[in-house]
């Protein structure tokens, strides 16, 4: 599906260097293959010493060289950077970019009308290779094109396609800034632990520890929440008191209401008017 092909990586910030990373790592393409490009030096020197590497600091070299481009810079500097490569683009070039709120519309417009453009949106648990990524076909899009764009970003988690791009918003809400809202909960059972005597590191293991173990049971069984809810929950037992609790606090439509509120300022974002104060 990769081996063979030239992946190059526009930005090598953090998420570059996660995809770099889980792509070597992966054994799915040789780290020959891969070409990153930044316009920080001590970036470009930081990735070619830690992981062998091509690098340049010309983002049209790299595109020249490149059958696939990831690109990886904030959205705010997504302008410039389209500007600089619309004349370097071919037809059989695949350009993925995970700048979250560039529309594929935006990104097709300043490429070659021939090019495959995909959208995605991964999450921050990439890093430690269990993100999930949220991956929306734009332009020109075959479907090994959209098989090899899941297999990069499986290379650091799970992959999901999205095909309609109105609903990457909605991801952003959920998955992009849905660890953020889990490490909430997490730190809130590590506090009613340290409350209630346990020391916080024990206490953040076992909130943590918790937290990973509900959502691999879950992902494991292939079973509704609610079922699994009542495996833990027997009949006039302690967890069904904890629940009443968090009924009595509105948890779920809470934890729903944020999603919401960050789906929104995903929409506020991504509307052209914003598009100078991203991020
Ligand atoms: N990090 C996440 O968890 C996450 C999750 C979902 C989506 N994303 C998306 O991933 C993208 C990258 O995020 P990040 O956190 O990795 O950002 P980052 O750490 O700032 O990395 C971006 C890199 O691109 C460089 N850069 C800026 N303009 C460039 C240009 N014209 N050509 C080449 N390189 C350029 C930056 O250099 P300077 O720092 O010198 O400007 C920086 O090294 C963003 O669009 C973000 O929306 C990130």
């Amino acid at each position: 599906m990769l081996s063979g092909k030239v992946v190059g990586i526009i930005g090598a910030g953090n998420m570059g260097e996660v995809l770099i990373r889980g792509l070597i790592q992966s054994g799915k393409v040789k780290k020959t293959d891969i070409i990153a490009s930044d316009i920080s030096k001590d970036r470009l020197e930081h990735m070619s010493k830690t992981y062998g590497v091509r690098t340049t600091s010309s983002n049209v070299e790299l595109v020249e060289n490149a059958s696939i481009v990831i690109i990886a810079v904030k959205p705010q500097n997504i302008d410039v950077l389209l500007d600089e490569l619309s004349n370097s683009s071919h037809e059989g070039h695949l350009f993925i970019s995970i700048a979250a709120g560039i529309t594929t519309e935006k990104l097709a417009s300043k490429m070659h009308h021939q090019s495959g453009i995909i959208r995605v949106m991964p999450n921050a648990p990439a890093s430690v290779l269990a993100g999930i990524a949220a991956v929306c076909p734009g332009r020109n899009i075959s479907s090994s094109d959209l098989q090899r764009a899941l297999s990069i970003f499986e290379c650091v988690g799970r992959a999901v396609v999205i095909k309609n791009e109105a609903l990457m918003d909605v991801v952003t809400g959920l998955s992009g800034s849905g660890p953020a809202f889990v490490f909430l909960v997490i730190e809130s059972l590590s506090d009613a632990g340290v409350q209630l005597g346990i020391s916080r590191k024990e206490s953040s293991l076992l909130a943590a520890q918790t937290v990973y173990g509900a959502a691999k049971m879950l992902l494991e069984t292939g079973k509704h929440p609610s079922e699994l809810k009542d495996i833990v929950a027997t009949p006039g037992g302690t967890t069904f008191a904890g629940l009443k609790m968090l009924e009595k606090g509105n948890f779920r439509s809470t934890i729903m209401d944020a999603v919401e509120a960050a789906t929104a300022r995903s929409r506020e974002l991504g509307s052209p008017l914003n598009s100078r104060k991203k991020e």
